[in-house]
């Protein structure tokens, strides 16, 4: 059975760009390999928050995984901090990696935006995510586009350690969907839905109400074409609705063309206003029960130790390997 990997920032609301690009694929993956999903809450230090809401944003996530339909039964679930072998193999991994490809980064040039004040771990963040991934011997990493460079570094540094010291970690493939995979934002669709951009008309959060998706779709930027036509380079701002709304609805971008043949932007809009609506609104009822609930101390105990038994086993041939007592 193949292994899956992935995780998610606690960094902010959740927007349907990481559901679309991300988690929705994991739903799917737990019927067919075996899953590992983690809060990347080391990651999400490297853009400084207050440590109370990093806690909380951290429970967020885990009860919005149990929200959209992943089964603690079948995957394991848990906090990256929680398993020490993450920090131990970035170390590790930082000497396999070299300067000039993390130079290359182009997450660290937009987050760190050239400044001598950006944190170190902002620069160092993709050896930690290559050591979040091999440390479970991931074969597949479901990811959105944005990923696809640090996946990239991430396959580098498993085959230069296995080149220079043994044959121990499994390179990964990235596992990067067809819709859904760059998902735009709303008020800007030329760049990815983003949960730290300027303005919340930006993105659709999973926990916004009907009035508020409403609005922020309403007011989504298209063109003055009227036609509802797929063009990513002519027509970002229909392209990326006519994404979302293929991936909320199954209903391919062929079909929803034809469908809306003729009919111009305000039929299309309200339309997928109400498949947006329907699509959360069962997730939002399950995040609110299960985000006071105690299950979620009982997964994440659950997740701890099943992540760190796979962890500490690779840490330790990795160890090895490099003659690290
Ligand atoms: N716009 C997007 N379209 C498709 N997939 C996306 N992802 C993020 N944005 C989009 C995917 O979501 C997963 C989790 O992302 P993350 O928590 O690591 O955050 P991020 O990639 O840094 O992007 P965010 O959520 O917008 O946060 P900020 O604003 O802090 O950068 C990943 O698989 C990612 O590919």
């Amino acid at each position: 059975m193949k292994r899956v990997l992935s995780g998610v920032q606690p960094t902010g609301m959740l927007h349907l760009g990481n559901y679309l690009g991300a988690i929705k694929q994991f739903v799917k993956l737990q019927n067919e390999a075996d899953c590992y999903f983690c809060v990347v809450n080391l990651h999400a230090l490297t853009i400084p928050k207050n440590p109370e809401e990093l806690l909380e944003r951290t429970r967020d996530v885990v009860a919005m995984y149990l929200a959209v339909g992943l089964d603690p039964e079948k995957v394991t679930l848990f906090v990256q901090s929680q398993v020490k072998a993450h920090s131990e193999a970035c170390w590790l991994l930082q000497c396999v990696a070299r300067v000039g490809e993390l130079n290359r980064m182009i997450q660290f040039k937009e987050k760190g935006k050239g400044s001598d004040s950006a944190l170190v771990g902002l620069y160092t963040y993709p050896v930690l995510m290559a050591a979040d991934i091999l440390l479970y011997q991931a074969d597949q990493v479901p990811v959105g586009e944005d990923q696809k460079q640090h996946l990239e570094l991430t396959r580098d540094l498993a085959e230069r350690f296995n080149r220079d010291y043994q044959e121990v970690l499994t390179v990964p493939e990235p596992l990067i969907g067809q819709v859904g995979a760059r998902v735009m934002g709303l008020d800007n669709p030329e760049k990815k839905m983003s949960k730290s951009a300027d303005s919340a008309f930006n993105y659709i959060a999973m926990l916004d109400d009907p009035k508020m998706i409403e609005k922020k779709l309403k007011r989504a930027v298209t063109d003055s074409e009227n036609q509802v036509r797929h063009d990513p380079a002519t027509k970002p701002g229909i392209s990326n609705l006519l994404g979302i709304y293929s991936s909320l609805s199954g209903k391919s971008i062929k079909e929803l063309e034809k469908q809306y043949e003729g009919v111009g932007y305000g039929l299309f809009k309200k339309d997928l206003i109400e498949v947006t609506v329907d699509h959360l609104q069962p997730i939002q009822e399950r995040y609110y029960q299960i985000r006071k609930s105690s299950l979620l101390d009982q997964v994440l105990a659950e997740g701890k130790e099943k992540a760190n038994a796979v962890a500490e086993e690779t840490l330790r041939k990795m160890k090895e390997a490099m003659g690290v007592l």
